[in-house]
């Protein structure tokens, strides 16, 4: 599965510590950036972590800004993005399977590292449910 990864600033640390652990599960990953803690502009990477996934670049997206809130939002400007703030892995898991959100939404300075990569295991593995869910998500591209 290819994952596209993107962060701003805020998110640089939690960034580097999701890609390791993506890389060391088998996950295909392409980083879009940033590469350090210098100052950036989150909408930059948020976008083109949105851009891979609705180009079909990537399977799914991860995008990690200091609240998840600024990337997001920008994540979600691509049409056909879903994109989730998680908090924790209820969110996770029921993102997937009734949102079929296609890019997961951290906030590095919101959780704990071991919160975070459990977050990132549960969306990743979660699924789909379908049914009037589709139906729903349908009615969002309108
Ligand atoms: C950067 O200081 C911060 O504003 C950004 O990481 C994010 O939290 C915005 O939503």
């Amino acid at each position: 599965m290819k994952i596209a990864l993107g962060c701003d600033h805020g998110g640089y640390e939690l960034k580097e510590k999701v890609k390791k652990h993506l890389t060391e599960k088998g996950y295909e990953v392409t980083d879009f950036g940033c590469h350090s803690t210098e100052s950036v502009n989150y909408p930059v990477y948020g976008k083109a972590v949105g851009h891979a996934v609705a180009d079909k670049e990537a399977d799914l997206g991860i995008v990690i800004c200091g609240t998840g809130i600024g990337i997001g939002i920008a994540a979600n400007k691509v049409k056909g993005v879903r994109a989730a703030l998680c908090m924790n892995t209820t969110m996770a898991r029921l993102t997937k399977e009734h949102n079929n959100a296609n890019v997961l939404a951290m906030g590095a300075r919101m959780l704990g590292d071991v919160l975070a990569l459990e977050i990132v295991d549960e969306f990743l593995t979660a699924e789909f449910q379908g049914g009037r869910h589709a139906e729903r998500i349908a009615m969002l591209e309108d």
